[in-house]
């Protein structure tokens, strides 16, 4: 990234104070623009940011000096872990695949897509135009703004099967994010100390959901063609569970997608069950050589509960999804999110509905599709040329990563380690699994920035996990 004029004084002046004693004086400000060729306006910002990070202070009338460094007690709050007690489930502060990491690390780890992939012109002008609008001073209906309500419940509508009831805009509860909604659901629908299915492996952000409502996990395994439904009907009698959570498109962290025998006859499955399936189709944007099939799209009997973000493919800035259920479920639910957030902010909501309305939106899939195929293909071919041991069950047909199998016996975490020394970040698969590891995964996501680095970071990966061998 290029750094401002500003930004470039301050490193300047961060050099030459570090080498000043406390209390010096900085040149003034005129001599500043003088020395360094930079406008009033530039090197006043520049101090000021100087200011606002404690290393300076400005004495009106005198000038500016370096700051004497206070003498700090370092706190102690041991108190306070007598006073919380034990934790009830230990949830990661930040999970490692959310680190924002330098730009010279080849960043394979993150679940976000670098800004290149997203609609940024589109986005811009939307919160240009939304932000000359009464929204920013306004509240919104607790269910979200209607016009939004009603686009996602028309995108789901353009799946429906042939004779179905289509949903309506009540139907569609906007939240903030899906993950907020992941909690709302897992407490309305499921409850704590309650069982809920889950396919395994699976987002790392719905078990950790999971864990903070306190609802009892049971995974059923899942592969290339979905679920094993067998093994779902009887997981489903055996714990009396209301509630199975899936991808059934391009899961994450796999890429699979349901083939349409197994979403039948999971649908059927649920039905006979008296159950919930929770369908977060979190990569409904990001379909390579197919496109998402919502399994909510073949159900108007309000067995799925269907949850649609966009905050990967419009911006993760712009933290909206839209929820649609049917039913009480849906009341429930939205009773929950009320009294987790209240409303989502208007003007967020008004800039995602401006951006997926803009007929530059359809363009962006459309080349956001072939850059997914560009970066999905280039990261396979980089690890068929340097990682011949990394075994990739099937080519994804959707979504942002690869779940490659590494040989057993392989040490993740200092695998990991290496790589990181050597400026490669990638993810060990162990947070996506609900219970044991079935075997030694990585997920490599290629929706990073520089997809030019794939074969490099393959490189640096190869190097690394051969090294364990000796
Ligand atoms: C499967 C899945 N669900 C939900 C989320 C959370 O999405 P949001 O950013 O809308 O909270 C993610 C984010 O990685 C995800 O992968």
């Amino acid at each position: 990234m290029i750094n401002s004029s500003s930004e470039r004084l301050v490193s300047k002046l961060r050099e030459w104070i570090s080498t000043a004693p406390t209390g010096a004086q900085l040149p003034s400000t005129r001599q500043l623009v003088a020395d360094y060729e930079l406008s009033p306006v530039t090197v006043q910002k520049a101090l000021r940011t100087l200011i606002t990070q404690g290393i300076i202070e400005s004495r009106p009338g005198i000038g500016t000096f370096v700051r004497s460094i206070p003498v700090t007690r370092p706190n102690d709050y041991g108190w306070q872990t007598a006073a919380l007690g034990a934790t009830r489930n230990h949830l990661p502060q930040v999970h490692p695949s959310q680190r924002v990491l330098p730009n010279d690390v080849i960043a394979l780890h993150s679940g976000y897509p670098d800004r290149e992939l997203l609609p940024q012109r589109l986005v811009k002008s939307a919160f240009a135009r939304v932000a000359r609008t009464e929204s920013v001073l306004l509240r919104t209906e607790p269910a979200g703004l209607p016009e939004l309500q009603a686009w996602f419940a028309s995108e789901l509508n353009e799946h429906l099967l042939p004779g179905l009831s289509a949903p309506t805009a009540r139907d569609v509860v906007i939240l903030p994010g899906s993950q907020s909604g992941l909690g709302s659901i897992f407490r309305a629908l499921v409850g704590e100390g309650e069982p809920m299915l889950i396919e395994s492996p699976t987002y790392w952000g719905a078990i950790m959901a999971a864990a903070q409502v306190g609802v009892s996990l049971v995974p059923v395994p899942t592969g290339p063609n979905g679920p094993d439904t067998d093994e779902l009907d009887r997981a489903l009698e055996r714990t009396g569970a209301r509630a199975f959570y899936a991808h059934p498109n391009f899961a994450n962290p796999t890429g699979a997608q349901w083939s349409p025998l197994v979403s039948e006859r999971v649908l059927e499955i649920v039905k006979a069950r008296g159950a919930f399936l929770i369908e977060d189709d979190w990569a409904k944007d990001f379909g390579i050589s197919t496109e998402s099939s919502p399994m909510a799209a073949r159900d108007d009997t309000g067995h799925v509960v269907y949850l649609r973000s966009l905050t990967k493919s419009v911006s993760p800035a712009v933290r909206v999804a839209g929820l649609i259920a049917r039913g009480p479920a849906r009341d429930r639910i939205l009773a929950d999110n009320q009294a987790q957030s209240m409303y989502v902010s208007g003007p967020l909501q008004a800039v995602a509905l401006d951006v997926v309305t803009q007929p530059g939106w359809g363009t962006h899939l459309r080349s956001l599709r072939q850059q997914l195929t560009n970066r999905r293909d280039q990261l396979i071919n980089a690890l068929h040329r340097h990682v011949p041991e990394a075994h990739l069950q099937s080519v994804p047909p959707g979504g942002l990563n690869l779940w490659v199998q590494l040989p057993d016996g392989t040490n993740l975490r200092q695998l990991e380690q290496d790589c990181e020394t050597r400026k490669l970040a990638i993810a060990a698969g162990g947070s996506w699994f609900p219970a044991e590891e079935s075997g030694q995964f990585l997920r490599l996501n290629y929706s990073g920035p520089n997809p030019g680095a794939f074969d490099e970071g393959a490189r640096i990966l190869g190097e690394a996990l051969r090294s364990q061998y000796g």
